[in-house]
């Protein structure tokens, strides 16, 4: 890990008293939906945190792709690069983010940074969903953080709630909608507004859909997201390809309408449980039609809900916005300020 930098002993000497503010420096990789409105809450949040904290963050860089791509939000002048190795080569970044999104390039940029003593936060589920024992033993070895409160659920703090049920309970099961594009899909459907593929263009419009959007209709974004729940509820690592997966590319205007007179609501739910017997992990992600005053048939648009059946607790229910700029940017944003906690 780089040493965190006092911006200057004299602020110690000329506050007698008060401890030095120190300096944190950040390398933000990616700035499109997450990227830029991680960009933006850090603006906006800065003075508070010096103030609450006494740590400047400074964003030391920003890695995109594209440098002449038109943005909704302009990239900061002097701090951009499209060159990966400017920013993970850099002794003086103490915290990679990395919001690229995509599996090779991205797990290149968390094992960089990790094996320059770098904290990471990332939002990739797909990366983690492959990588995560092996990354999490990586960080460990290195004395370094590695968060991903974004890469599931979005702005709902899912694993966070499965680390602490789990200190003093056991988790039984998991379900829910861990989906927001596609919930927000079969929402637009259910209402009867638009055809699949109208619904699907609505959807990227509004940010909620991956790059690849196969990912998501697919299903397999939610099995990468229980891939990820399913490591924190049980221990357990399960690959995507050990979870049985379906998506929503049969669903059509005409299966919706006709659960609809049947008094039910299609959403794509996502669950796995410990089976009692042989001690496996059974996990999978399907379109159910759940009764209509069922609580997830009223998770509409981007929302997200977990259900988690726990040993002692019984039931709890997690609930929020699973997709979107701003949203997933305040997770990644909690990531930071848990950072800023243990320093
Ligand atoms: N969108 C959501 O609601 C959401 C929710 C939860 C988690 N996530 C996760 O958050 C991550 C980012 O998603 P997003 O929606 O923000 O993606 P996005 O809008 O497609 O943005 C990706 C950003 O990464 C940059 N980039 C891509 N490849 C790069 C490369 N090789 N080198 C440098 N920069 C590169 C792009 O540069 P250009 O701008 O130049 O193209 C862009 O700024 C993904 O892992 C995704 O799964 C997203």
């Amino acid at each position: 890990m780089n040493t965190i930098t006092a911006i200057s002993s004299q602020t110690k000497s000329a506050n007698r008293g008060m401890p030095a503010l120190k300096k944190l420096r950040v390398a933000l990789f990616g700035f499109g939906v997450v990227g830029s409105g991680v960009w933006n809450i850090l603006e906006h949040k800065r003075a508070e945190f010096r103030k609450r904290f006494g740590v400047d963050i400074e964003v030391g860089g920003i890695c995109v792709k594209n440098l002449e791509k038109e943005r909704s939000v302009a990239l900061p002048a002097g701090l951009v690069t499209n060159n990966i190795a400017d920013l993970t080569q850099d002794n003086s970044i103490d915290v990679v983010i990395e919001l690229i999104g995509g599996r090779y390039e991205a797990l290149d940029i968390i094992e960089s940074a990790l094996e320059g003593r770098k904290h990471v936060i990332t939002a990739n589920k797909l990366v983690l969903s492959h990588e995560l024992p092996r990354l999490r033993t990586r960080a460990d070895r290195q004395g370094v953080n590695l968060f991903y409160s974004a890469s599931v659920c979005g702005s709902v703090p899912v694993l966070r709630a499965l680390d602490e049920l789990l200190i003093g309970d056991e988790i039984l099961s998991l379900r829910g909608i861990v989906n927001g594009s596609t919930n927000y899909i079969l929402t637009l459907m259910d209402d009867g507004l638009v055809s699949y593929s109208d619904a699907i263009v609505q959807a990227k419009e509004k940010g909620f859909l991956e790059a690849d959007p196969t990912l998501d209709v697919s299903g397999q974004d939610a099995g990468q997201k229980l891939s990820v729940l399913t490591y924190h509820a049980f221990r357990k690592h399960l690959l995507p390809s050990e979870i049985i997966t379906n998506g929503i590319e049969a669903i059509t205007s005409e299966k919706v309408q006709a659960a609809k007179e049947a008094g039910k609501v299609l959403k794509l739910i996502a669950s796995a449980s410990r089976d009692r017997k042989t001690g496996e992990i059974l996990a999978s992600v399907g379109v159910e039609a759940l009764d209509k005053t069922h609580l997830f048939a009223h998770t509409r648009d981007e929302f997200n809900a977990l259900e988690i059946q726990t040993r002692h607790a019984g039931p709890q229910l997690l609930y929020g916005k699973g997709a979107g700029s701003l949203p997933t940017a305040s997770a990644v944003v909690s990531d930071l300020v848990e950072l800023l906690r243990e320093l």
